[in-house]
């Protein structure tokens, strides 16, 4: 049942703009929405919070499998728990985010977390954010978008959503961190970053949240009707 229920699919590196039009697009379908980063995120908050090596990839899987995570509240606002703990704020760290990239390239751990993905594909439909929504976790999703943006852009807008959650940060260092993290993403052997065959590509450097937010929503009725 679950394959009939439409997927929008929202790919890209961090920064891209990603996470703030997919919630923006699911609000304004009043469609689910599967914040993938946030899971990879929660696994690399258990993993230090269990001092499990991050290239022990048998003992992460375990954990994978062992976790509770639950998304609690608006789904577009979500506050996240695991084992009970709130991690909402913690998962936000670029700390966190390191040690995420850093198991995410593990075929193990990216197995592991399939079925929980796959879980948020409910009626009425799903808008999913991430690295690899449209080609390996929804590969039969009708809209697929792949945003990208300038290394320089992605810092700023990390920077400025670092700021406002009052967490500290130096731009040169985003910089280097996030390009970093993209030869990790699209240099992986398993699910790299890229665009999907059928995903429609849109560079937001220039553009306001609105605009991408608008040309995603006109792709999804030339697409959806
Ligand atoms: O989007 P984000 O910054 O919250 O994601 C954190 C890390 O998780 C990112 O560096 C790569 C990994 N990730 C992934 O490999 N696949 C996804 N679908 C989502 C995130």
């Amino acid at each position: 049942m679950s394959d009939a229920v439409p997927v929008i699919t929202i790919d890209g590196p961090g920064g891209s703009g990603k996470g703030t039009v997919a919630r923006e697009v699911a609000r304004r379908l009043e469609w689910h929405l599967l914040d993938s980063g946030a899971i990879y995120r929660v696994l690399a908050y258990a993993v230090g919070r269990d001092a499990v090596a991050t290239e022990d990839e048998a003992a992460i899987v375990d954990v994978a499998g062992r976790i509770r995570i639950r998304f609690e509240g608006g789904e577009t606002d979500a506050r996240v728990f695991v084992d009970g703990e709130e991690v909402t704020a913690a998962i936000r760290s670029e700390a966190c985010g390191a040690i995420a990239s850093r198991i995410a390239v593990l075929p193990g751990v990216r197995a592991a977390l399939l079925a929980r993905q796959r879980d948020f594909r409910r009626p009425p439909g799903l808008v999913a954010d991430g690295r690899d929504m449209g080609t390996v976790v929804f590969p039969d999703a009708p809209v697929k978008i792949f945003l990208t943006a300038s290394v320089e852009e992605r810092a700023r807008r990390r920077y400025k959503q670092l700021m406002d959650q009052g967490l500290g940060a130096s731009l040169n260092d985003l910089v280097e961190e996030i390009t970093e993290r993209d030869r990790r993403d699209a240099g992986r052997a398993v699910a790299p970053l890229v665009a999907a065959a059928d995903a429609a590509e849109l560079d937001t450097t220039e553009l306001a949240v609105d605009e991408v937010v608008e040309a995603v929503m006109s792709q999804v009725r030339r697409r959806l009707g």
